[in-house]
């Protein structure tokens, strides 16, 4: 780490960690020209007794510090049982801050388990939109659970109309695995403007995030109940692994300033709980979130610590180079010992990986060669099959793994090990499709139907935009998959190409419509 990128990281971190006085002196501030709620709110990370609830000041959301004046600014925040606020159950005042991009992160205590309320924010301006938020159940309680899974929103390559339905459904909670925002920007397939080509600075990071967040129906998705959120590669750099950017010219301490500004941008816009960094570029967000006895979410990060991708990257034709060497890691080892020891002492119903890249191996080569992609779990064998290994003696016939990355809906088996062909299945892959990225999309594309008989654990593929529904009971898991036909222009109606269902402690998926 160079000096300076080290200092700038030293005096992000001392920002994050200051305590703000209660009693900051507040400069008597103008009238406000426009909203400054322009972002809309979110909640996030419930627990049984708390919840996360954000906002960020932003009147003049594109311009620099969303048009705010370096000044602090006192944001009060209420929540209640009614949606009128005439209940009131908590309420409090936070200290917004030029430092921390004016972000609001309360983490609301002393709520009840398992239950609805209200949550705004307010300044002199008056009050923000109000959003909805759900505890946890208490840890004993197997209630049921409503949510859904997303990914991938690239805001010039379609509408958000999938967030339209999914902010009708009744959902308690919402998972996005990652690729919240785009760092660049293709002229293709653009029906919507974009202002930064590409984003490289904390300002940049900002401002891309406040552009994505002004969509009306992202932020009603955001108000409709609590969302747990991980990233990918695009909330710093495309395919980026570790300190490799996707640009091999970039070095490490430019990486390292990348992902310190892609970080504290990501944390600045999320209703997160995360420990605080000892420097933005190693912000942690691994984390579990427990719904009641039922499921237990494993919030995973596949892009921080993983090894370089194999053979350069891309589709390669395998083995090559690298490709099976078993240091290779796609957790790194904390995080990987993490998951498996707390897999071990869990007690959930259900073990979830919210993650981003898909586990199951695709060899999109019809024939005896195999050709698969580098990036994902596939371009991981040995690190893939120790951690299916793992699932399969701690938790089997109770596993579901959550991804993105890849734009299109997948089913798929997993197996103890994809290494020998008679493993046996142990959990259950749902890859869900992207909210725009991408554009229109398809059905299914010709090179996935042509690959299936080499593919026996995949069920299903289909490559159009929308959200993965799932119902969470005791005895089982199912999954809906919701579809738009098209997303380059607005309006397109809900479709729900097929449904599947996992049975409590039988490992494997049938299709139910
Ligand atoms: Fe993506």
């Amino acid at each position: 780490m160079d000096r300076r990128t080290f200092l700038t990281d030293l005096s992000r971190y001392a920002a994050l960690c200051a305590a703000v006085p209660g009693n900051w002196p507040l400069t008597a501030r103008p009238r406000w020209q426009s909203t400054p709620f322009a972002l809309g709110v979110a909640s996030g990370d419930p627990a049984p007794d708390a919840c996360v609830i954000w906002t960020r000041l932003a009147p003049d959301p594109l311009a620099p510090l969303g048009g705010m004046d370096r000044i602090r600014t006192a944001v009060g925040w209420e929540v209640a049982h009614d949606e009128a606020f005439a209940r009131v159950v908590r309420q409090g005042s936070y200290v917004a801050a030029p430092e921390l991009g004016y972000s609001v992160h309360v983490d609301v205590q002393g709520l009840d388990p398992d239950r609805w309320y209200f949550y705004r924010f307010t300044t002199d301006a008056g009050a923000s939109p109000v959003g909805r938020l759900r505890t946890a159940p208490p840890p004993e309680a197997e209630t049921p659970l409503d949510f859904a899974f997303v990914s991938c929103q690239h805001y010039e390559q379609g509408f958000y109309t999938a967030f339209e339905h999914l902010s009708r459904e009744d959902l308690g909670l919402v998972a996005h695995l990652g690729d919240y925002i785009y760092e660049s920007t293709s002229s293709a397939g653009q029906v919507r403007d974009h202002y930064i080509n590409e984003v490289i600075s904390l300002e940049d990071y900002r401002n891309r995030y406040a552009q994505y967040k002004t969509d009306p129906a992202l932020q009603a998705a955001h108000a409709s109940c609590p969302w747990i959120v991980t990233w990918d590669d695009h909330e710093v750099d495309n395919n980026y692994a570790g300190l490799v950017g996707e640009n091999i010219f970039e070095s490490e301490g430019q990486m390292r300033a990348r992902r310190a500004a892609g970080y504290q941008g990501w944390w600045e816009h999320q209703p997160v709980r995360v420990p605080r960094a000892r420097s933005w570029a190693d912000l942690t967000i691994r984390r579990s979130v427990d719904w009641g006895a039922l499921a237990r979410f494993w919030v995973l990060d596949t892009r921080q610590y993983r090894s370089d991708q194999a053979c350069g990257d891309g589709t390669r034709r395998v083995p090559c180079g690298e490709w099976a060497e078993p240091s290779r890691t796609m957790l790194g080892d904390a995080q990987e010992r993490w998951l498996l020891d707390g897999m071990a002492a869990s007690a959930a119903k259900w073990e979830v990986l919210a993650q981003q890249v898909m586990m199951a191996p695709f060899d999109g080569d019809p024939g005896s060669e195999v050709f698969t992609s580098m990036d994902q779990w596939s371009g991981y064998p040995v690190a893939r099959d120790r951690l299916l290994r793992g699932i399969a003696q701690r938790a089997p016939g109770r596993t579901v793994v959550l991804s993105g990355d890849i734009h299109s809906n997948w089913v798929n088996d997993l197996r103890a090990g994809f290494d020998r062909a008679d493993s046996p299945v142990v959990a259950t892959e749902f890859v869900g499709t992207s909210i725009s990225s991408g554009g229109d999309g398809e059905e299914q594309p010709a090179r996935v139907t042509r690959a299936l008989g080499d593919n026996p654990h995949l069920h299903w593929q289909n490559s159009r935009r929308g959200y993965v529904r799932c119902r969470v009971t005791p005895d089982e898991w199912r999954a809906v998959y919701r579809t738009v036909e098209y997303v380059t222009r607005p309006g397109a109606p809900l479709l729900t190409p097929s449904s599947w269902r996992c049975g409590h402690g039988r490992a494997g998926v049938e299709r139910v419509g």
